[in-house]
């Protein structure tokens, strides 16, 4: 895979991995890629690999309609091309699938996928190859605890409910779908329950993350946030 959103400032940050984890459309992926753009590192959005993957066992009928999934995916993941291209959009071996992957359809079934231990192997995998280096914003659900629980910065991220409906309703509308805003509400309760309460790796705060409730915050307001604790932490800016 190759890197998405790299770019250099000249700032002097060690090498080190950023995990930024939190519930469903609390705008971890924006916040992230600015991020990452701001300090020159590489973005990673590991729910893109998820959404992939569901995209996946859905074309390949190996995930039923109510979400039973057929174990016949874990052979069939070998056979799986995921790969960032350059800009950070998603493709499966040469078709691009970015808009695929944040449709309804893969949203709704995306997490009963992602609780499948041998398909968070899979992901995982590819997250660890990509942050062997560091200088990596990665974002997700497990980061911080699971997937680099030495990342020398982690963030937990919140909102509101309500703001996280309209950011996403929003977000679908602007790709051209038609949801319905208590379609969009209980997807996003769905995966918040069926994220916490998985057995491989729930979501959960790290011990040492710092929160971010961004529910009233701006990009800007939510830079500067983050641009202070990396300069109380490590001393530089
Ligand atoms: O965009 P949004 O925050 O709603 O979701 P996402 O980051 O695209 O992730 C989609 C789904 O993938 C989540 O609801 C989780 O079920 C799963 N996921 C996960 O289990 N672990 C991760 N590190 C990232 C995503």
């Amino acid at each position: 895979m190759t890197g998405i959103f790299y770019f250099r400032t000249g700032m002097n940050i060690p090498d080190i991995i950023i995990a930024i984890d939190g519930y469903s459309s609390t705008g971890k992926s924006s916040f992230a890629k600015l991020l990452a753009k701001k300090i020159g590192f590489v973005y990673l959005d590991s729910g893109a690999l998820y959404r992939g993957v569901t995209l996946f066992a859905q074309e390949e009928r190996l995930i039923s309609p109510i979400g039973v999934v057929n174990p016949g995916l874990e052979q069939a993941l070998s056979g799986l091309d995921l790969e960032f291209g350059t800009d950070g959009r998603l493709f499966m071996g040469p078709r691009c699938i970015e808009q695929q992957i944040r449709s309804m359809e893969v949203s709704s079934q995306v997490s009963p996928i992602a609780a499948v231990p041998y398909v968070r192997a899979w992901v995982d995998e590819k997250l660890h190859a990509f942050g062997r280096k560091g200088r990596v914003v990665m974002d997700g659900r497990d980061i911080g605890t699971a997937v680099f629980p030495d990342a020398q910065l982690k963030i937990f991220m919140t909102a509101s409910e309500d703001v996280r409906a309209k950011r996403r309703y929003d977000e679908l509308v602007a790709k051209g779908e038609t949801p319905l805003l208590e379609e969009v509400v209980q997807n996003l309760r769905e995966r918040d329950y069926i994220d916490s309460h998985r057995e491989t790796n729930p979501l959960r705060r790290a011990e040492d993350a710092f929160e971010l409730d961004n529910s009233e915050m701006s990009f800007g307001e939510e830079l500067a946030w983050v641009l202070g604790l990396i300069q109380g932490k490590f001393g530089i800016l």
